[in-house]
């Protein structure tokens, strides 16, 4: 896999960072973004000690500009191999019943989880379609469970996987992969369950072999779970 390269949203902390040092560790060099300038750096300096490039493009997914600066990044690097779009939001929280949702947190959530993994990949698909690339959409089992109290999230992220599904029928020459991680303990699970104890939750990087298998075999486009791939269930 040595010289591919990945783009990886938000990978300052959670899943994101746990697959960035998986990723770097099968070779990959990376390029990464989050809004938090110095958690991104932390993550990326963490990683490249490793021995593995990695350039931090601080910015916010839904800003244009930044989007553009992901690009320039790609096109610095030489090639793209894999976009992973992992940055997300959980929306409002307390998560409030659809009935209650307040319309510009709803709005807001949409451009984080679908309008901006949409417009990125649409700037990097040439990029994408002359390496036979990938793109991984994280989404979540709330896309197709009803969850009380999930339903702005829940809509996004099926939003996201339609989207994904038709991308895949679309553009044949490059695998579009969507998947489902599982519970995960991280800040937006915590953020969910605001006072609850979730260290019963798995950490993220006990997913990461799922997800290097999903890219080291390239299985064909469509919807996986994590827990689904892992190694040891096959
Ligand atoms: N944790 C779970 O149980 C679980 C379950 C199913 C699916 N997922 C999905 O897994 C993905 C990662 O979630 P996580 O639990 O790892 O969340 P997390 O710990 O909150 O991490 C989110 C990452 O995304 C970045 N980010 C958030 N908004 C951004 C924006 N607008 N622009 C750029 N970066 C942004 C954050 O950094 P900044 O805040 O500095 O921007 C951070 O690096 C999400 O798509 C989530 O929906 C998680």
């Amino acid at each position: 896999m040595s010289n591919q390269v990945a783009l990886i949203t938000g990978a300052s902390r959670g899943l994101g960072r746990a697959l960035a040092a998986g990723l770097a560790r099968e070779g990959y060099a990376l390029i990464i973004d989050a809004r938090n300038a110095a958690a991104l750096e932390a993550t990326a300096a963490e990683i490249s000690d490793a021995g593995r490039t990695v350039t931090a493009v601080p910015g916010d997914v839904t800003d244009p500009a930044h989007r553009v600066a992901l690009r320039r990044a790609a096109e610095q690097a030489g090639r793209l191999d894999l976009l992973v779009n992992n940055a997300g939001t959980l929306g409002a929280s307390p998560l409030p019943a659809l009935a209650d949702y307040p319309v510009d947190e709803l709005r807001a959530a949409f451009e984080v989880n679908v309008i901006a993994p949409i417009a990125l990949t649409q700037l990097l698909l040439p990029m994408l379609r002359s390496r036979g690339g990938a793109v991984l959409n994280i989404t979540s089992d709330a896309a197709d469970q009803a969850y009380a109290g999930w339903g702005g999230y829940g809509a996004a992220k099926a939003a996201l996987e339609q989207a994904s599904n038709v991308l895949a029928a679309e553009e044949v020459a490059i695998r579009v992969w969507w998947a489902d991680p599982g519970d995960l303990r991280t800040d937006m699970h915590q953020q969910a369950f605001p006072g609850q104890d979730i260290s019963d939750r798995p950490e993220p990087d006990t997913v990461v072999p799922a997800f290097t298998r999903l890219i080291g075999e390239r299985l064909p486009s469509g919807r996986y779970r994590a827990a689904h791939l892992m190694p040891a269930t096959r």
